[in-house]
């Protein structure tokens, strides 16, 4: 029996579940016709395989008509919900996990323009900032009819053989009630606190009758706003007692903050650079407080701090949530005494920033996370062993060596660096991204444990390679900045790369023209900032870094606003001249008509990258698929089996940037499902 206080069984009321580990509520944005069918399914079922004790399903499962998805939700307002539900339970229940799914009304945190196209409501008419719908003011009868749906919808989830649910009320219905900041009710619902918790307790008790005292109901819940006019600490530790209290709650899922802006839900769920497990101290409090169950999640990405919440007694139930995203076999892993294999979650926040920018969420580096049907979290050894001989150490081709040598296949890696990484080396540079690294160190200690040869300082020729005599030879050599864009004056700029890289030292009055919209253009910005430099960002697009996404935005937003960084969207740089000591931009217009000049002392172009594939084209003649790809056969995982030229003696891929731009999901996904067929 082992002594880690993580792997101790958790007692909930009739309830053990088998360690302390969780999975809290997070819609993936899986679901099907809003049910949760066979891929939201094979995503649950293998962490529960894996070991995790509970995974709380959905996230934000709507009760209501009237709170229409915005991020493809799970409709627990409908009946054949229950035969969805009853077979992912099942399936988790057979390894040994328990299930449990958040039910929630959204209130205003919705848009009317989604689903049947019913007003948002809310106990008030202030909108959103985020979602922006000003909701219609709730009437007694909106109140009825929402109580009987959350107990239809609990019901629901009671005979799909579920463990028990959980109600969410941070930035959704229930705490629009409780909040002086969004609650404008007078009488029952409004006004006092109890008269703004009556909601919660009618919802409540309307659950009791009808799913019994036995069946284990929880709430997620902010028990602190943190913003002026809000619920206080204060309040919280209140609202948990009243909780507790009444009954008719088993645990406490604790929040701290708001989420009513994009800031405050990265403020609630923090992302890669931010500190990690900055509400623990504060869920301890409330445990220490009431004395009652006691989960968490926020930004626990690593075993010894999850460990940590529980042996000092903050937690009864820590939430690794993203972390199992990246790695959903982490309990397996503990259990095998193998914690420093365990994938790392890097805080990238790709999955949580697509579920709203890309329909669903995908994990940075763990392409088969969300894709169980298809791509495997283990890799199956080859058949047969081959020589695989890698051009690359990047994202992409470290990948493919991982995965080849997990085929049991003999793997060799050049690389013209110094070291691994490629871009994300120079990404991880800023100290807010540093944490990126992680997924190149992972990746490199995988293959050094499985036996991959690195030639470091390595300028790969053709000759080098077919000196290597490999069967199969896969060219990740990535891209290079591209900065020729302008009509004159392409000369006179640096990159976006240049800047991170020290190769051009920042000027004192900066324009950064932005094409391609990713992190390379802030964090250029960041740097030339830092140094004191004037610097304005400008982008051709209605908004800024498009391919950064919300939440991934927020901690450059606050560096650079700080340091007075300018934005500047719908304008577009046209030309450079030198004049004197200053360079003369020129900038117009996607929608014509205007052009206006800057005075600066350093133009900074961010546009992507072209691909590096000099090194491809010269090995293409001697490949027996001349390079070509399969598409189908790559899509659906069979081998590649395209022969174009029977004097070839090996076969030729290239992936990742050594094709097009694009970003480290897609090279590392490239590489995965090329190479688990070779
Ligand atoms: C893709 C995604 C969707 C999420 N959706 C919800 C949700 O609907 N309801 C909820 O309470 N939390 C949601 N969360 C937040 C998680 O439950 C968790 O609080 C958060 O990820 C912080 O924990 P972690 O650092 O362990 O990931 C979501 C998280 C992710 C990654
Ligand atoms: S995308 Fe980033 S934050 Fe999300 S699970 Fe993957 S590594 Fe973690």
């Amino acid at each position: 029996m082992t002594n880690d206080p993580l792997l101790q069984p958790y007692q909930l009321k009739h309830l053990t579940l088998k360690n302390r580990l969780m999975i809290t509520s997070h819609e993936p944005a899986y679901p099907e016709d809003g049910m949760p069918k066979d891929r939201y399914r094979a995503y649950h079922v293998e962490r529960a395989r894996a070991g995790v004790a509970l995974t709380m399903t959905a996230g934000s499962a709507s009760v209501s008509r009237d709170s229409p998805p915005v991020f493809n939700n799970i409709l627990a307002w409908k009946d054949e919900v229950v035969v969805w539900m009853k077979q992912l339970a099942d399936e988790c229940h057979d390894h040994g996990s328990a299930v449990m799914i958040q039910l929630t009304h959204l209130g205003r945190r919705t848009r009317w323009d989604k689903a049947d196209w019913l007003p948002v409501v809310s106990p008030g008419h202030e909108r959103e900032p985020s979602h922006k719908a000003f909701p219609k003011k709730a009437e007694e009868w909106d109140i009825a009819r929402i109580i009987t749906d959350y107990a239809d919808a609990a019901e629901r989830m009671q005979a799909a053989g579920l463990d028990g649910i959980e109600l969410q009320a941070y930035g959704h219905l229930m705490d629009q009630f409780w909040s002086p900041l969004t609650n404008d009710l007078d009488g029952p619902y409004g006004g006092s606190l109890d008269n703004r918790l009556r909601f919660t307790f009618d919802i409540l008790s309307e659950i009791r009758k009808r799913c019994g005292s036995d069946f284990i109901v929880g709430l997620r819940y902010t028990a602190d706003e943190d913003m002026p006019g809000g619920l206080t600490r204060t309040d919280g530790i209140e609202i948990s007692r009243r909780l507790k209290d009444s009954g008719m709650v088993d645990f406490l899922n604790v929040i701290k903050d708001h989420i009513e802006t994009d800031a405050g839900l990265t403020d609630v769920i923090p992302v890669q650079g931010m500190r990690s497990a900055p509400h623990l101290d504060f869920a301890g409090e409330v445990r220490a407080a009431t004395q009652f169950p006691t989960f968490h999640a926020a930004k626990i990405q690593d075993v010894a701090t999850a460990r940590h919440a529980i042996a000092s007694g903050k937690l009864d139930m820590v939430g690794m949530t993203r972390a199992h995203m990246a790695d959903p076999h982490i309990v397996a892993k503990i259990l095998r005494g193998e914690e420093d294999r365990i994938r790392p979650c890097v805080g990238a926040n790709y999955c949580l920033d697509r579920i709203y920018q890309g329909g669903m969420a995908l994990c940075l580096h763990n392409p088969a996370t969300g894709r169980e049907l298809e791509q495997p979290h283990d890799v199956p050894a080859a058949d047969e062993k081959r020589r695989v001989v890698i051009i690359g150490a990047g994202p992409a081709g470290l990948e493919a060596a991982r995965v080849a040598a997990a085929r049991g296949h003999e793997v060799i890696v050049h690389e013209a660096a110094n070291d691994p990484g490629g871009q994300v080396r120079l990404t991880a540079q800023t100290p807010r991204r540093a944490e990126m690294i992680q997924l190149i160190q992972w990746r490199f200690d995988e293959c050094a444990r499985m036996g991959a040869t690195f030639r470091f300082n390595s300028f790969a020729d053709a000759d080098t390679v077919q000196a290597d005599a490999p069967d199969v030879v896969i060219v990740a050599t990535g891209g290079l900045p591209h900065t020729e864009v302008l009509t004159k004056g392409d000369e006179l700029v640096v990159s976006a790369w240049d800047i991170l890289s020290g190769d051009a030292v920042p000027g004192s009055n900066v324009l950064i023209y932005d094409d391609a919209g990713d992190y390379a253009a802030l964090q250029a910005a960041e740097k030339i900032a830092a140094t004191g430099a004037r610097v304005e960002l400008m982008t051709r697009d209605r908004n800024i870094s498009s391919e950064v996404m919300a939440m991934s935005l927020t901690p450059a937003m606050r560096e650079l606003q700080q340091r007075d960084v300018t934005f500047t969207v719908t304008w577009k740089l046209d030309s450079v001249t030198r004049d004197g000591n200053h360079l003369r931009a020129t900038i117009g217009s996607d929608y014509g008509g205007v052009t206006r000049t800057r005075e600066v002392d350093q133009v900074v172009v961010n546009h992507g990258t072209r691909p590096l594939d000099d090194l491809y084209f010269d090995l293409l003649a001697g490949s027996s698929n001349l390079g070509e790809v399969d598409y189908d056969a790559l899509i659906s995982g069979a081998p590649q089996i395209v022969s174009r030229n029977s004097a070839g003696l090996y076969k030729l891929f290239r992936i990742g940037d050594a094709v097009a731009a694009r970003n480290t999901h897609a090279a590392i996904y490239d590489a995965l499902r090329l190479v688990k067929a070779i």
